[in-house]
């Protein structure tokens, strides 16, 4: 039983897909699912483009969005791997929803558009894939397109976001001269766009020369990108698994997604890096949960709302930890020791397989809840209890202010805002000097959420005032004095009642250094 439990788990790789929006991460989603069967054409998987991807009774908002809720865990098998990619949404729907999917994965692949360089929403999840020490695995996408050099690309990595950038290929040209991909990793030149009788791949030798005749061009632009490819094995970053575990070294991949370039060679690659589900920490004794242990035990990362005002069931993301998840099976919900059944059940099997095998550590689950369960819980089977860390809290970046536009409901108003903070849709300011009640987020599609299940679930109709970007910066509680709040500095509590400021920008809070250099200002992440 140990050693089904222990092969079912090495067989799980778990994992998001960070970038900036437009980088390609849709596009690169579906060529994998097209390797794992899921999906018979590229195009299918946002529904805004094709219109044919399911649609489930999901939160109105989403459905507007053409999101679907199955995209949010996509599982598929692979090579004797089964893979489950979890979506992180990008765009407008960037929220902490987002942030937190990061904290339930093993690794990361970060796709980065090869003319953009790195941009804003690609450092922002970075640092939380950074923050976790979790590998990192880099596409550098749309190499069909004119892309900047790629040195330039891999010392932005280092630069930028403080990674080591290890090349697994190098490109041959880029955009119409785009022939190639040199690959070091597998010994061998990928073509681009081969005649139909020609070979895709073309061997190396071990100097890295080719060891057939072929219609490749030996011009500049191969030239080019062999001593490029030569440097770097001279004066580049050695290749160090450890560093790739701990998150210090990415492999970079170069390709490109629309043209199918380059993606099964960086998959295969992939799967042979990517680590298995690993250990989580338990808080009440500091032991670690293996994978392979035989009890059940998974945390909640995410809570989605089905926003059908009829039955206010939401979704529970439970990422699993150790032992198999059965149909039925009861576990205890460790914040409030209670037993609960868990009959209801989604898994997110995107596939219809005839052995379809329990959940194990790296599977995702979603449990249907009545309001149970809360981010962050811990829930297990054993009779061990267990307690994972909890998940992080995120800084807001936006602000709005917040009031009930009917005076006269002002209970509803109070019970929903506290039950949505609660479940971590978004985060709750007080002012000092007035009580008003701010809401930070990270992205605007949680205001949204907010305001529209305010409405639905909980016949409060709020009105927002947005208060735009602002900078969080926390207090000593002893150093506290509402004299120093403005309104370009507003003095608010968090839900713990910790006293921070609320910057209207850098320029506000460097005036408030200089008028108060005792005050020491901090940042939580
Ligand atoms: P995202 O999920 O990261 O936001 O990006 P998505 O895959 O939707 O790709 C964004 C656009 O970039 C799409 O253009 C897509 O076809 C294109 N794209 C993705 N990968 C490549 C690539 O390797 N090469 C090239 N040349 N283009 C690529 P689009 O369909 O025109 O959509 P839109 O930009 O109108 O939304």
């Amino acid at each position: 039983m140990a050693n089904t439990l222990d092969q079912s788990v090495s067989k799980r790789r778990t994992f998001a897909i960070i970038s900036h929006p437009d980088a390609g991460k849709t596009t690169i989603t579906e060529q994998l699912l097209l390797y794992g069967g899921i999906v018979r054409e590229a195009g299918t998987v946002k529904g805004k483009k094709s219109g044919n991807f399911a649609k489930s009774d999901w939160m109105e908002i989403e459905q507007k969005r053409g999101i679907s809720v199955t995209s949010s865990v996509m599982q598929f098998d692979y090579q004797g791997k089964r893979i489950n990619i979890l979506d992180t949404p990008g765009h407008e729907d960037f929220s902490e929803d987002t942030y937190r999917t990061l904290m339930a994965v093993d690794s990361a692949v970060m796709v980065i558009d090869a003319a953009k360089g790195i941009e804003a929403q690609t450092k922002k999840l970075f640092k939380i894939c950074k923050m976790r020490g979790i590998p990192i695995f880099t596409f550098m996408n749309k190499m069909d397109r004119d892309s900047r050099d790629p040195m330039e690309l891999i010392s932005q990595l280092e630069d930028v976001l403080g990674i080591e950038g290890y090349p697994m290929n190098w490109p041959i040209g880029s955009g119409r001269v785009l022939r190639g991909l040199y690959d070091r990793y597998n010994k061998r030149v990928a073509l681009y766009r081969p005649d139909e009788n020609s070979e895709k791949y073309l061997p190396l030798d071990d100097d890295g020369n080719l060891t057939v005749a072929s219609d490749l061009p030996d011009d500049e632009v191969y030239q080019d990108a062999k001593s490029n490819m030569d440097l770097i094995q001279e004066a580049g970053n050695q290749f160090d698994l450890d560093k790739i575990k701990s998150g210090d070294q990415t492999p970079v991949f170069f390709g490109s997604a629309l043209a199918n370039f380059g993606v099964e060679t960086f998959l295969n690659a992939y799967l042979d890096f990517a680590p298995e589900p690993g250990e989580h920490e338990n808080t009440l004794d500091d032991t670690e949960v293996e994978p392979d242990n035989q009890e059940f035990s998974g945390f909640i990362f995410k809570i989605q709302a089905n926003m059908n005002p009829r039955h206010r069931d939401r979704i529970a993301f439970v990422r699993v930890c150790s032992g198999e998840f059965d149909r039925g099976m009861d576990v205890v919900l460790q914040r409030t020791d209670k037993k609960l059944r868990l009959s209801n059940v989604t898994e997110f099997v995107a596939n219809t397989r005839e052995n379809v095998e329990k959940a194990v550590a790296g599977d995702i689950i979603g449990l249907y809840d009545t309001g149970n369960f809360q981010i962050g819980d811990t829930i297990f089977n054993g009779k061990q209890a267990v307690k994972f860390p909890p998940l992080p809290q995120f800084t807001p970046e936006l602000f709005m202010r917040v009031s009930a536009k009917n005076v006269m409901k002002q209970k509803s108003f109070h019970k929903g805002i506290h039950q949505l903070v609660q479940e971590g849709a978004v985060q709750l300011y007080t002012t000092y000097s007035t009580g008003d009640y701010i809401l930070g987020a990270v992205g605007q599609l949680q205001f949204e959420v907010f305001q529209f299940r305010m409405q639905n679930e909980y016949n409060s109709e709020v009105v927002m005032e947005p208060l735009g970007h602002k900078t969080a910066r926390w207090i000593r509680p002893d150093q506290l004095d509402e004299k120093m709040s403005s309104s370009r500095n507003i003095l608010v509590r968090d839900i713990h009642d910790q006293p921070l400021f609320l910057f209207e920008n850098a320029f506000a809070e460097r005036w408030f250094h200089d008028k108060y250099p005792d005050v020491e200002l901090m940042t939580k992440l």
